[in-house]
């Protein structure tokens, strides 16, 4: 198959090229290609196919909420071609037989790849270390606690040095829930306006210094889910100054949203962690363009609406965040002239995939044909209705966005086209 006449975005240049697939790999990149069927992308941009380490997809145990079919459907309409799903589900992806179970389901749902994330610890209770090099070698590409943190330093550190042992990363949800005690919003004027009760930054910071602390001690990788908070970034901005093997994560609500938008009640605003506020927002956005703050996530949280229409304490925490990751991204940070595409481009694809040693990520040849045409000229508007997830919950209802994607392509055939209006 021939692409031809998109802008790809090849390493820190955009260039008018053709790119030819064969056998599910890029065969080659350049001007005026021949031999094979070919679509016409003219007006379109080829990005490294999109990748998301931190999305729920919500099966076994929740499909109410989501499935790995649904899931996968909303990760290629959003551009995505692989994803990483988080062992939150029911039972844990905690032993080999999930894992397994995920692997054999992506197979037959067929739409992007779909890389689980085994829990650290049996069950997410945080007492004993999971299964995990069996988890490993059924195909875990990391771990993580994610919707908590492992309460217990000790086990931690433990689970650091395992991980490390079957070359996996612990990806780490930083929240200490005795100083959280309850709270659902940022702790701040928002908090105190509407009533909802709060949760400091340092909730969060504290175990993003003392996940930093044991990388650093047993010189060992480290990631960082989610960073919400300027003190946060901080940490993690000092520590690598210092050598410290740590990387990290935010999501496209932390550089686009405040808690002001917590004032209507809205559940959709409802996250884990909050929504902070303009300060940190700031610094998420100068966390990204510093390289403190490596790569872009969804942190998909799809939820049925019986979850999410109860009164705000009640809630369910997340937000459905495939479908609308690239243009909000796109738009928050391209558009604004905050980051250039290309760096765009290794915040959702090289450099996510690289943390985790997933191939793919860049266009060149040789590696796999994953690939994601998005229109970025397009203007349209964030219609929950349209989803094709089963999680309509997003705070971001109306808002309007550049960049819509056209073709989502993984190992060479083409698994998401939009259908023409
Ligand atoms: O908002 C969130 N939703 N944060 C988490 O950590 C977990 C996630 C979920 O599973 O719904
Ligand atoms: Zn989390
Ligand atoms: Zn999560």
């Amino acid at each position: 198959m021939i692409f031809k006449n998109a802008q790809a975005v090849i390493g820190g240049e955009v260039k008018k090229v053709d790119i030819r697939t064969e056998n599910g790999l890029i065969a080659e990149i350049g001007e005026n290609l021949s031999g094979g069927e070919v679509l016409d992308c003219a007006g379109l941009t080829a990005l490294a196919g999109l990748v998301d380490i931190h999305v729920h997809l919500r099966e076994p145990g929740f499909e109410k909420k989501e499935n790995i079919e649904s899931g996968a459907r909303a990760a290629v309409k959003g551009g995505f071609t692989q994803i990483c799903c988080m062992p939150n589900t029911s039972p844990v992806i905690d032993n080999k037989v999930v894992v397994t179970y995920i692997k054999a389901r992506e197979k037959e749902v067929n739409l992007c790849k779909i890389h689980p994330v085994g829990a650290i610890t049996k069950g997410q209770e945080g007492q004993e270390l999971a299964a995990i090099g069996g988890m490993k070698h059924a195909g875990a590409v990391a771990l993580s606690e994610d919707g908590k943190s492992v309460p217990s330093t000790k086990i931690m550190s433990l689970a650091m040095q395992y991980a490390s042992d079957f070359g996996l990363k612990c990806l780490c949800h930083c929240e200490d829930r005795e100083l959280v005690d309850g709270g659902v919003v940022n702790e701040g004027y928002y908090s105190t306006l509407t009533g909802l009760k709060g949760s400091i930054r340092a909730a969060e910071d504290i175990i993003i210094a003392r996940e930093i602390c044991l990388a650093e001690s047993l010189d060992l990788p480290v990631h960082i889910c989610h960073v919400s908070t300027y003190s946060g970034i901080q940490l993690i901005r000092e520590a690598k100054a210092r050598g410290v093997r740590v990387t990290a994560e935010t999501c496209p609500h932390y550089f686009t949203l405040t808690d002001e938008a917590i004032k209507e009640f809205d559940t959709n605003t409802k996250v884990n962690p909050p929504l902070r506020a303009e300060k940190d927002r700031l610094a998420v956005i100068e966390g990204l363009k510093d390289g403190t703050l490596d790569c872009i996530v969804t942190d998909h949280a799809p939820h049925h609406a019986d979850d999410k229409n109860v009164e705000y304490n009640l809630a369910a925490f997340g937000i459905s965040g495939l479908e609308t990751s690239f243009a909000l991204s796109y738009t928050a940070l391209v558009k604004s002239g905050e980051l250039t595409l290309p760096q765009l481009a290794e915040k959702m694809s090289a450099t996510p995939a690289e943390i985790l040693s997933l191939k793919g990520g860049k266009i060149e040849v040789g590696a796999p044909a994953d690939l994601t045409f998005a229109d970025l000229n397009e203007e349209w508007t964030i219609d929950p209705d349209e989803f094709v997830s089963k999680g309509k919950n997003t705070p971001f209802t109306g808002v309007k966005v550049y960049g819509r994607v056209k073709y989502t392509v993984v190992d060479g055939e083409i698994k998401y086209e939009e259908k023409r209006k």
